[in-house]
């Protein structure tokens, strides 16, 4: 991807200025603010119209930029060193002296820090004295945006600028994992839990809470396409929109082709896109076929899971 100054100097000067810009990355993309500021965390929530009690995550060029506001570990290091800029994000002490706006931790002593690998927003990192405070660039509990064009539709003018990436080359949100005493993964991502497994060499604790969602009073919306999602589904109505990742000899018009050929990477890339071209089609419901529960597999069932929660 060519990448055009002019544009990173315009979101630069905005952020600088406490706006929002929305920027790309490998995941999803960004709805940004200067991490260092409250008045431009206040915007982030506003915009969203998230609750204010969900932290947001803050986004660093490099590790010599975060230990100033956060104090790292023997494990964060051995994972740092090996997937950053990537797809993860930790959960880190704060310093007593860290800069980062209350607003944006929500006055937590905890940190979620992460380093988009993607070239354009690390460019504009670089060039920033301040760190990137940015929630998924979709208004709360709605499916995530992987191009600048899903930003656009969700924001409209609200948002200053939008600093053109592409698409998302993952297209699923970061793993979550906390380091401050055992590894603990909080969210499944990008990035799948063997890979981080192998480097940390130990068990790491997933406590998968989707039981949670479901149970009186914490029911959750999220990631929902904003129609019904039926999983696992062999045999779908002729009305509603199949979700498929393998080829089938017969086709029908209701086919929507995640891949082609069972490869769980170009599902991920393709699944937030394909949900917001369902919805904006002729077809009132969506059901998938079976997905299998491996590596990526986990947390595009995971998503799946969630955004079926309608
Ligand atoms: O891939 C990603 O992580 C994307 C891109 C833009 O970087 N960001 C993203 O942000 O997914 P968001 O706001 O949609 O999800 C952040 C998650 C939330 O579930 C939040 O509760 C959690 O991170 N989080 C933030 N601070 C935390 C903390 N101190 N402890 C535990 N969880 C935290
Ligand atoms: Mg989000």
């Amino acid at each position: 991807m060519k990448i055009n100054l002019a544009n990173i100097k315009k979101a630069e000067k905005l952020l600088i200025k406490r706006e929002c810009v929305a920027i790309p990355t490998e995941t999803v993309y960004g709805l940004a603010g200067n991490a260092y500021s409250n008045l431009a965390c206040k915007k982030i929530y506003k915009l969203k119209n998230r609750p204010k009690n969900n932290p947001l995550i803050i986004h660093y060029y490099d590790l010599e930029r975060l230990s100033k506001d956060c104090s790292v570990n023997s494990n964060f290091l051995k994972l740092y060193s090996k997937f950053c800029p990537g797809p993860i994000t930790f959960i880190l002490n704060l310093n007593k002296n860290s800069k980062i706006s209350k607003i944006a931790t929500n006055k937590k002593k905890t940190v979620a820090v992460r380093f988009p690998k993607h070239p354009i927003t690390r460019n504009l990192l670089k060039k920033l004295n301040f760190p990137l405070a940015a929630p998924s660039a979709n208004p709360s509990s709605k499916v995530s945006a992987v191009t600048s064009k899903d930003v656009k539709e969700d924001f409209g003018d609200k948002i200053k600028f939008i600093l053109e990436g592409g698409k998302s080359s993952i297209g699923i949100e970061s793993t979550i994992i906390d380091l401050r005493n055992k590894p603990k993964i909080l969210r499944l991502g990008g990035l799948e839990i063997s890979s981080i497994k192998k480097v940390l060499d130990r068990r790491i604790n997933y406590v998968n809470n989707l039981n949670k969602i479901t149970s009186p009073g914490q029911f959750k919306l999220h990631y929902s396409p904003g129609i019904p999602v039926r999983l696992n589904v062999k045999k779908p109505k002729k009305n509603e929109a199949y979700l498929l990742i393998k080829r089938r000899k017969k086709n029908k018009p209701n086919f929507y082709y995640l891949s082609k050929n069972n490869d769980l990477k170009e599902v991920a890339k393709n699944l937030y896109g394909m949900l917001r071209k369902i919805k904006k089609s002729k077809y009132r419901s969506i059901s998938v076929t079976k997905i299998p529960n491996t590596g990526l597999g986990k947390t595009i069932n995971d998503r799946l899971i969630r955004a079926s929660k309608f």
